[in-house]
C-alpha cells in the first residue's frame, strides 16, 4: 500500500514472483460506475469506494484459501484497512513510503502525461498512516524493497525466533514479536524468583503456538532452524558469558546471537572473537526506549558484520519505532562493538540531559512549589526544547501520594546508575576527548551517594541553599537549551573520535536519525541534529554558534544566581566552562606545561615554533 506512484505495483509484482504467488492489482475489481466517474476526472468518494473495498475483501478471503496472493491497493484510510480485513486474518500490510517530492520527481520522470502535484498532495492528505506494518522507504530501488519483503517473510514463516531472558524489557520484545508474525522460541531460567516465569509467559501469549517456552538450552537451540537467531535479552556483564556458554555446545557455524543488553563494547568485541572461532555471528545491540519502547517500537542500534544485520535487518525494521517520515530507528551503525560503543554513549548524553533537568528543578524549588515547575516543564515541552525527558519530567514532578503529598519529595535523593554512563567517561578520557558534561553528570551521582558526608557536612554549616527572586523564566528556558546543545555536541563529537580512533566509519546524522523516536534521548533538538550532522559538528553549524553567542549572557545569570544561591549545578557549569575553553585562543595550559618541565623535564613548545624541536629548561639555573 501507499500513494499513486510509491511504486506498489511494482514492487508488488516482484515480490510475488520471488514469492511464487498471483499478483493482483486493486484498481483491477472497480466496478463499471467507478471506472466512468474516474474517466471522467471525477474523483471517487468513500461511499464509492465503499463496494469495490468489499469485493476487494472477499476476494482476499479467496486468495488466502488458497495459499496466498500479493495486492496492490493504496488502502489509505484505516477505514478501508478495516473494510479490506473485514475478517481476514493473516494480512500482511507494506506500507511504502516517501517524501511528496520524491514520488513527484519519480512519477514526473515516468509518466509521459501531466501529473499534477495537487493530486499527489491530496493523497498524502488523506493517508492515514498506520502504526502497524512494514514500513520501507521508496529512496531504495523496487528489487530491494521487494527482497526485504522476501527476507522479512522468510524470517517470520521459516523456523522460530529465539529469545533468552523474560525480563521486563524481554517479555515486551516478544510481545511486540509475537504481534509482528513471528514465530517465538524462548529461553528463561526457572530456579528461585524466576520458578514459573516461561510458563506462566507462555500460558498467556501463546496464540496459536506461535510462543514456546523452554528452561533448558539445550531443547532451545534444537527447537531453531538453522541459520538460528538468538536474542540475549539479559544482563550485561558475566550473565553474558555464561549464557553463550550454555548455548555455545548446542549452537552451529552460521548461527546468530543478537546481545541486546548494555554490554560493554569491548566485552562485546572479546566475545565476537570467540564465536567466531566457531564460524558464530554476535551481533552488539544497543536497544533503548525502555519497557514502553521494547514493546511498541525501540531503537535499535546493532553492530558487527554487515551481512549478518542485514539477515536479521527486517525483523528489527518491522518492530523498531519510526521517525518523522516513517523511516525505522534502526541502522546498521557499524563493525565490531560499535553498536555497544553508540548505546554507551547515548546514555552518557542521557545521564547529561537528565542532570541538566534535575538542576534546574533545584534552582526552582527556590522560589515555587513543584506545581508551578510542573507547569513549567509541561510549557517547555511545546517548544524547542521539546524531549521525552522533559515529558516525563513533569508528570514526575505532578505526581502525588495523597493530595497533600508530592511523591517526587519522599524520593531518596541517592542516584544509582548501572555502569554505562561511567564507561563513557573512561572511553572519553582514554581517546582524550573531554565529555565533561557527562562527566560532571556521573560524579553527581556519585556525591549524591555520600549521604552521611553531606547529612554531616550540611549540619556543621548550616545553612540552606537560599530562597528568592528567580530569574527571568524565559531566560532560564534559554539557558536549558543552551546546555543542551553542548551536551548533544560533546555526545557526537565523542563518537566521531572514537570512529576515527576505531575505524568503524559512523554516521553520526543518520545515529541521530534513529535516536529521533523511539529512544530515551528522543527529542525535538534530536531532529535538528540529524540535519546539522549531516555537514558537520553542532558547533560548526553557523546558526548554532551565533545563538550560542547570543545566549551566552543568560547563562551567566543562570550560573551566578545559582552558586549565590548555594544551588550545584556542575552540569550547566561544564557546559559554560567547556565553552568558555574551546573558543578561547589562549589558554593558562603554557603555565601547566612549564610546570610540567620545572618537575618531571617534560619540555615544552614555543608559540613561534608550536610543531618544532621540544625545548626543556635547566630550572635552577
Ligand atoms: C534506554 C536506557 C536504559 C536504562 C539505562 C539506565 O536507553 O532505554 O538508557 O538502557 O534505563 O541503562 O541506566 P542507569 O541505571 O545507569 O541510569
Amino acid at each position: 500500500m501507499g500513494v499513486s506512484g510509491s511504486g506498489k505495483n511494482t514492487v508488488g509484482e516482484l515480490l510475488a514472483r520471488k514469492l511464487e504467488l498471483p499478483f493482483y492489482d486493486a484498481d483491477d475489481y472497480h466496478p463499471e460506475v467507478n471506472i466512468r466517474k474516474m474517466n471522467e476526472g471525477k474523483p471517487l468518494d468513500d461511499s464509492d469506494r465503499e463496494p469495490w473495498l468489499k469485493k476487494l475483501s472477499s476476494e482476499i478471503r479467496n486468495w488466502i484459501d488458497s495459499g496466498g496472493a500479493v495486492l496492490a491497493c493504496s488502502a489509505l484510510k484505516e477505514s478501508y484497512r478495516k473494510l479490506l480485513e473485514n475478517g481476514n486474518e493473516g494480512i500482511q500490510w507494506i506500507v511504502l513510503r516517501g517524501s511528496h517530492d520524491l514520488i513527484y520527481d519519480r512519477i514526473k520522470k515516468r509518466a509521459d502525461h501531466f501529473f499534477s502535484s495537487e493530486l499527489l498532495q491530496s493523497q498524502f492528505d488523506t493517508f492515514e498512516v498506520p502504526e502497524y506494518g512494514y514500513h520501507l522507504q521508496v529512496e531504495e530501488s523496487p528489487s530491494i524493497l521487494a527482497d526485504r519483503v522476501f527476507s522479512l517473510i522468510g524470517l517470520q514463516e521459516s523456523g522460530r525466533i529465539g529469545l533468552i531472558g523474560l525480563g521486563t524489557m524481554g517479555k515486551q520484545l516478544c510481545r511486540n514479536l509475537l504481534r509482528n508474525g513471528f514465530k517465538l522460541a524462548v529461553y528463561n531460567q526457572d530456579e528461585g524468583e524466576e520458578k514459573g516465569t516461561v510458563n506462566a509467559f507462555v500460558s498467556k501469549y501463546s496464540n496459536e503456538g506461535k510462543l514456546r517456552g523452554y528452561t533448558d538450552y539445550r531443547s532451545f537451540v534444537q527447537s531453531l532452524e538453522s541459520p538460528r537467531i538468538i536474542l540475549l535479552m539479559v544482563k550485561a556483564g558475566e550473565v553474558v558469558d555464561l549464557v553463550i556458554e550454555g548455548l555455545m555446545s548446542y549452537l552451529e557455524a552460521e548461527d546468530v546471537i543478537i546481545d541486546a543488553g548494555n554490554s560493554f563494547f569491548k566485552d562485546t568485541e572479546r566475545r565476537q572473537r570467540y564465536l567466531k572461532e566457531n564460524g558464530i555471528e554476535l551481533i552488539g545491540m544497543g536497544v533503548s526506549g525502555g519497557a514502553s519502547g521494547a514493546l511498541n517500537g525501540p531503537s535499535f542500534m546493532p553492530g558487527g558484520d554487515d551481512n549478518c544485520i542485514d539477515m536479521v535487518y527486517p525483523l528489527l525494521q518491522i518492530t523498531a519505532a519510526k521517525d518523522n517520515d516513517g523511516k525505522a530507528c534502526v541502522t546498521s551503525v557499524g563493525p565490531g562493538g560499535s553498536g555497544h560503543y553508540i548505546k554507551m554513549v547515548h546514555n552518557g548524553i542521557e545521564y547529561a540531559e537528565m542532570q541538566l533537568i534535575a538542576e534546574i528543578y533545584s534552582y526552582l524549588r527556590q522560589g515555587m512549589s513543584n506545581e508551578e515547575i510542573g507547569k513549567i516543564f509541561k510549557e517547555w515541552s511545546h517548544g524547542e526544547s521539546d524531549s521525552f525527558l522533559l515529558g516525563i519530567s513533569h508528570k514526575i514532578i505532578f505526581k502525588k501520594n495523597s493530595p497533600q503529598e508530592f511523591l517526587i519529595d519522599t524520593i531518596s535523593d541517592k542516584a544509582g546508575s548501572k555502569g554505562t554512563g561511567n564507561w563513557a567517561v573512561e572511553s572519553a578520557s582514554e581517546l582524550g576527548f573531554p565529555a565533561s558534561m557527562i562527566m560532571a553528570a556521573v560524579n553527581f551521582r556519585m556525591i549524591s551517594n555520600m549521604k552521611n558526608i553531606r547529612d554531616r557536612f550540611s549540619r556543621d554549616l548550616n545553612q540552606d541553599p537560599r530562597e528568592g527572586d528567580l530569574m527571568d523564566i524565559g531566560s532560564l528556558y534559554k539557558t536549558f537549551h543552551w546546555a543542551r546543545i553542548i551536551n548533544h555536541h560533546q555526545g557526537f563529537e565523542l563518537l566521531r573520535m572514537a570512529s576515527e580512533a576505531y575505524n568503524w566509519k559512523l554516521e553520526l546524522a543518520e545515529i541521530a536519525r534513529i535516536w529521533t523516536n523511539g529512544c530515551i534521548i528522543r527529542s525535538a533538538l534530536m531532529e535538528r541534529c540529524a540535519e546539522k550532522l549531516k555537514t558537520g559538528a553542532i558547533l560548526n553549524d553557523p546558526s548554532n554558534f551565533k545563538w550560542l553567542v547570543e545566549a551566552e549572557k543568560e547563562v551567566i545569570e543562570f550560573i551566578t544566581d545559582s552558586a549565590e544561591k548555594r544551588i550545584p549545578i556542575p552540569c550547566f557549569s561544564s557546559a559554560y566552562n567547556f565553552w568558555l575553553a574551546i573558543t578561547a585562543k589562549n589558554l593558562p595550559t603554557n603555565l601547566v606545561q612549564a610546570q610540567r618541565d620545572f618537575f618531571g623535564g617534560h619540555g615544552f613548545y614555543r608559540k613561534d615554533d608550536p610543531h618544532g624541536e621540544i625545548e626543556r629548561l635547566n630550572w635552577d639555573d
